[in-house]
Protein backbone atom coordinates (compact mmCIF):
# COMPACT_ATOMS: atom_id res chain seq x y z
CA UNK A 1 0.00 0.00 0.00
CA UNK A 2 2.58 2.51 0.96
CA UNK A 3 4.30 1.75 -1.83
CA UNK A 4 1.53 2.18 -4.32
CA UNK A 5 1.32 5.52 -2.32
CA UNK A 6 4.28 6.79 -2.89
CA UNK A 7 4.02 5.83 -7.35
CA UNK A 8 0.67 7.62 -7.11
CA UNK A 9 2.49 10.62 -5.22
CA UNK A 10 5.51 11.00 -7.53
CA UNK A 11 3.19 11.17 -10.59
CA UNK A 12 0.64 13.42 -8.93
CA UNK A 13 0.53 16.82 -10.69
CA UNK A 14 1.10 19.48 -8.75
CA UNK A 15 -2.00 21.72 -9.31
CA UNK A 16 -2.05 25.16 -9.04
CA UNK A 17 -6.24 26.58 -8.35
CA UNK A 18 -6.34 30.11 -9.11
CA UNK A 19 -9.10 32.79 -9.43
CA UNK A 20 -6.72 34.97 -11.01
CA UNK A 21 -5.76 33.09 -13.95
CA UNK A 22 -4.63 35.35 -16.59
CA UNK A 23 -1.74 36.65 -13.85
CA UNK A 24 -1.41 34.02 -11.76
CA UNK A 25 -0.41 31.32 -15.10
CA UNK A 26 1.82 34.02 -16.65
CA UNK A 27 4.10 34.69 -13.42
CA UNK A 28 3.99 30.81 -13.06
CA UNK A 29 5.14 29.95 -16.26
CA UNK A 30 7.64 33.18 -16.19
CA UNK A 31 8.99 31.35 -13.14
CA UNK A 32 9.05 27.85 -15.11
CA UNK A 33 11.14 29.51 -17.68
CA UNK A 34 13.82 31.07 -15.21
CA UNK A 35 14.07 27.94 -13.43
CA UNK A 36 15.36 26.20 -16.26
CA UNK A 37 18.52 27.63 -15.98
CA UNK A 38 18.82 28.39 -19.69
CA UNK A 39 18.78 31.84 -21.29
CA UNK A 40 16.96 30.89 -24.34
CA UNK A 41 14.52 27.82 -23.39
CA UNK A 42 13.08 25.57 -25.74
CA UNK A 43 9.34 26.08 -25.64
CA UNK A 44 6.32 25.37 -27.08
CA UNK A 45 3.07 27.26 -26.85
CA UNK A 46 -0.69 26.75 -26.97
CA UNK A 47 -3.30 28.97 -29.29
CA UNK A 48 -6.97 28.81 -28.10
CA UNK A 49 -9.27 31.01 -26.07
CA UNK A 50 -7.40 29.60 -22.93
CA UNK A 51 -4.11 31.40 -22.89
CA UNK A 52 -5.80 34.72 -24.05
CA UNK A 53 -5.56 36.24 -20.45
CA UNK A 54 -2.09 34.59 -19.57
CA UNK A 55 -0.58 36.52 -22.65
CA UNK A 56 -2.45 39.44 -21.61
CA UNK A 57 -1.07 39.39 -18.55
CA UNK A 58 2.99 38.58 -19.69
CA UNK A 59 2.30 41.56 -22.08
CA UNK A 60 1.42 44.10 -19.58
CA UNK A 61 4.04 42.75 -17.32
CA UNK A 62 6.28 43.40 -20.10
CA UNK A 63 8.04 40.58 -19.34
CA UNK A 64 11.91 40.23 -19.59
CA UNK A 65 12.23 37.08 -20.90
CA UNK A 66 13.59 35.09 -23.64
CA UNK A 67 13.04 31.63 -25.46
CA UNK A 68 12.96 29.62 -28.59
CA UNK A 69 9.35 28.77 -29.06
CA UNK A 70 8.56 25.64 -31.33
CA UNK A 71 5.04 25.33 -32.60
CA UNK A 72 2.87 23.26 -30.55
CA UNK A 73 0.79 22.63 -33.65
CA UNK A 74 -0.49 24.01 -36.86
CA UNK A 75 -3.44 23.87 -39.98
CA UNK A 76 -2.22 22.69 -43.03
CA UNK A 77 -3.08 24.24 -46.55
CA UNK A 78 -3.11 28.01 -45.22
CA UNK A 79 -1.33 30.86 -46.98
CA UNK A 80 1.76 31.92 -44.76
CA UNK A 81 0.30 35.07 -44.00
CA UNK A 82 -3.42 33.86 -43.08
CA UNK A 83 -4.40 35.59 -39.65
CA UNK A 84 -5.63 32.29 -38.73
CA UNK A 85 -2.84 30.50 -38.67
CA UNK A 86 -0.98 29.50 -35.47
CA UNK A 87 2.60 31.06 -35.95
CA UNK A 88 0.68 34.40 -37.07
CA UNK A 89 -1.77 34.16 -34.16
CA UNK A 90 0.93 33.28 -31.35
CA UNK A 91 3.37 35.91 -33.00
CA UNK A 92 0.32 39.14 -32.40
CA UNK A 93 -0.23 37.95 -29.12
CA UNK A 94 3.14 36.55 -27.40
CA UNK A 95 6.51 36.29 -29.73
CA UNK A 96 6.12 40.27 -30.88
CA UNK A 97 5.24 41.84 -28.04
CA UNK A 98 8.18 39.85 -26.31
CA UNK A 99 10.38 40.46 -29.22
CA UNK A 100 10.99 37.00 -29.43
CA UNK A 101 13.81 37.25 -32.55
CA UNK A 102 12.07 35.13 -36.21
CA UNK A 103 15.28 32.89 -36.12
CA UNK A 104 13.82 31.75 -32.38
CA UNK A 105 10.88 30.40 -33.63
CA UNK A 106 10.66 27.04 -35.20
CA UNK A 107 7.33 26.83 -37.04
CA UNK A 108 5.32 24.44 -39.18
CA UNK A 109 5.43 25.47 -42.72
CA UNK A 110 1.24 25.15 -43.49
CA UNK A 111 1.81 25.45 -47.45
CA UNK A 112 4.88 23.27 -47.99
CA UNK A 113 4.14 21.07 -50.90
CA UNK A 114 5.53 18.17 -48.87
CA UNK A 115 4.47 17.85 -45.69
CA UNK A 116 6.28 14.79 -44.44
CA UNK A 117 9.47 16.50 -45.49
CA UNK A 118 7.94 19.05 -42.65
CA UNK A 119 7.60 16.80 -39.71
CA UNK A 120 10.85 15.17 -40.32
CA UNK A 121 12.97 18.60 -40.10
CA UNK A 122 10.26 19.32 -36.93
CA UNK A 123 11.58 15.90 -35.60
CA UNK A 124 15.13 16.56 -36.05
CA UNK A 125 14.91 19.97 -34.77
CA UNK A 126 14.00 18.57 -31.59
CA UNK A 127 16.03 15.80 -31.14
CA UNK A 128 18.90 18.54 -31.42
CA UNK A 129 16.91 20.67 -29.14
CA UNK A 130 14.15 19.24 -26.96
CA UNK A 131 11.65 21.10 -25.37
CA UNK A 132 12.23 22.16 -22.06
CA UNK A 133 9.08 23.41 -21.55
CA UNK A 134 5.61 22.48 -23.04
CA UNK A 135 2.98 24.54 -22.21
CA UNK A 136 -0.47 23.17 -23.62
CA UNK A 137 -4.34 23.44 -23.08
CA UNK A 138 -6.91 20.71 -23.72
CA UNK A 139 -9.40 20.10 -25.87
CA UNK A 140 -12.71 18.89 -24.81
CA UNK A 141 -12.13 15.71 -26.13
CA UNK A 142 -8.95 15.57 -24.35
CA UNK A 143 -6.58 16.34 -27.22
CA UNK A 144 -3.24 18.22 -26.29
CA UNK A 145 -1.84 19.95 -29.17
CA UNK A 146 -3.50 18.25 -32.24
CA UNK A 147 -3.23 14.74 -30.45
CA UNK A 148 -7.02 13.55 -30.91
CA UNK A 149 -8.34 10.12 -29.64
CA UNK A 150 -6.92 7.46 -30.01
CA UNK A 151 -3.08 8.73 -28.99
CA UNK A 152 -0.47 7.25 -27.61
CA UNK A 153 2.94 8.47 -26.05
CA UNK A 154 4.68 6.61 -28.97
CA UNK A 155 3.07 9.31 -31.39
CA UNK A 156 5.43 11.37 -32.55
CA UNK A 157 5.22 14.72 -35.05
CA UNK A 158 2.72 13.65 -37.57
CA UNK A 159 -0.21 15.10 -39.88
CA UNK A 160 -3.09 14.37 -38.56
CA UNK A 161 -7.21 14.38 -39.61
CA UNK A 162 -8.98 16.83 -36.92
CA UNK A 163 -11.95 15.46 -35.21
CA UNK A 164 -15.65 16.93 -35.92
CA UNK A 165 -16.05 17.93 -32.38
CA UNK A 166 -12.31 20.32 -32.62
CA UNK A 167 -13.14 21.70 -35.98
CA UNK A 168 -16.78 22.41 -34.06
CA UNK A 169 -15.08 23.89 -31.58
CA UNK A 170 -12.77 26.06 -33.87
CA UNK A 171 -15.38 27.40 -36.09
CA UNK A 172 -15.48 30.59 -33.87
CA UNK A 173 -12.31 31.49 -35.55
CA UNK A 174 -13.50 30.91 -39.16
CA UNK A 175 -16.34 33.59 -39.43
CA UNK A 176 -18.50 30.87 -41.10
CA UNK A 177 -15.55 29.55 -43.12
CA UNK A 178 -14.49 25.92 -43.21
CA UNK A 179 -12.01 24.74 -40.69
CA UNK A 180 -9.35 22.86 -42.08
CA UNK A 181 -9.09 19.33 -42.01
CA UNK A 182 -6.05 18.55 -41.01
CA UNK A 183 -3.10 19.76 -39.11
CA UNK A 184 0.50 19.33 -38.19
CA UNK A 185 1.16 18.32 -34.68
CA UNK A 186 3.92 17.80 -31.77
CA UNK A 187 3.05 14.06 -30.63
CA UNK A 188 2.81 12.86 -27.30
CA UNK A 189 6.14 11.67 -27.65
CA UNK A 190 7.45 15.21 -28.17
CA UNK A 191 5.21 16.90 -25.61
CA UNK A 192 5.78 14.05 -22.57
CA UNK A 193 9.42 14.34 -23.24
CA UNK A 194 9.53 18.07 -22.13
CA UNK A 195 11.03 18.75 -18.15
CA UNK A 196 8.65 20.12 -17.43
CA UNK A 197 4.40 20.55 -18.67
CA UNK A 198 2.45 23.41 -17.63
CA UNK A 199 -1.29 22.74 -18.55
CA UNK A 200 -3.69 25.14 -18.73
CA UNK A 201 -7.77 24.72 -18.22
CA UNK A 202 -10.56 27.24 -17.56
CA UNK A 203 -14.11 26.84 -17.80
CA UNK A 204 -16.79 24.27 -16.44
CA UNK A 205 -16.84 22.73 -20.29
CA UNK A 206 -13.10 21.77 -19.42
CA UNK A 207 -14.61 20.04 -16.24
CA UNK A 208 -15.15 16.83 -17.11
CA UNK A 209 -12.22 16.09 -19.65
CA UNK A 210 -9.70 17.28 -16.53
CA UNK A 211 -11.49 14.86 -14.43
CA UNK A 212 -10.89 12.10 -16.68
CA UNK A 213 -7.37 13.28 -17.21
CA UNK A 214 -6.07 13.01 -13.74
CA UNK A 215 -8.72 11.00 -12.12
CA UNK A 216 -9.54 7.98 -14.75
CA UNK A 217 -7.12 5.47 -15.47
CA UNK A 218 -4.85 6.33 -18.64
CA UNK A 219 -6.14 5.71 -21.92
CA UNK A 220 -5.41 6.50 -25.58
CA UNK A 221 -8.89 7.79 -25.93
CA UNK A 222 -8.13 10.54 -23.49
CA UNK A 223 -4.84 11.44 -24.90
CA UNK A 224 -4.00 14.31 -22.08
CA UNK A 225 -4.20 11.25 -19.62
CA UNK A 226 -0.89 10.16 -20.11
CA UNK A 227 0.07 13.29 -18.71
CA UNK A 228 0.13 10.93 -15.43
CA UNK A 229 3.03 9.59 -16.30
CA UNK A 230 5.41 12.33 -16.56
CA UNK A 231 6.99 13.82 -13.59
CA UNK A 232 6.78 17.04 -13.66
CA UNK A 233 3.18 18.52 -14.46
CA UNK A 234 1.88 21.34 -13.72
CA UNK A 235 -1.95 22.20 -13.97
CA UNK A 236 -3.10 25.90 -13.57
CA UNK A 237 -6.91 25.68 -14.08
CA UNK A 238 -9.86 28.16 -12.93
CA UNK A 239 -12.56 26.62 -10.24
CA UNK A 240 -14.92 25.65 -13.07
CA UNK A 241 -12.12 24.03 -14.68
CA UNK A 242 -10.67 21.62 -11.65
CA UNK A 243 -14.54 21.68 -10.13
CA UNK A 244 -14.60 17.66 -10.55
CA UNK A 245 -11.42 16.79 -10.00
CA UNK A 246 -11.14 14.67 -6.69
P1 LIG B 1 -9.25 26.42 -26.14
O1 LIG B 1 -8.59 25.27 -27.01
O2 LIG B 1 -8.18 27.03 -25.31
O3 LIG B 1 -9.80 27.39 -27.17
O4 LIG B 1 -10.32 25.78 -25.29
C1 LIG B 1 -7.82 24.32 -26.37
C2 LIG B 1 -7.55 23.18 -27.30
O5 LIG B 1 -8.44 22.83 -28.10
O6 LIG B 1 -6.46 22.59 -27.23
Amino acid sequence: MTTIYVLIHMHTPQIIRTNNFGTDAAAFITRALQETGKSCPVVCLPSGMTPLPVYKAMREADCKIDLHYVALDEYIGLEATDERLFSNWLAREILDPLNIPKTQRTIFHSMHDDTEAECTRMKAFLKENPLDIAVIGIGVNGHIGFNEPPSNPTDSIRIVSLCPITRQNNAAYWDGGRVPKQAFTLGLKEILSAKTIILMATGASKADIIRKTFDNPVSETCPASFLQEHPNVILIGDTGALSQLS
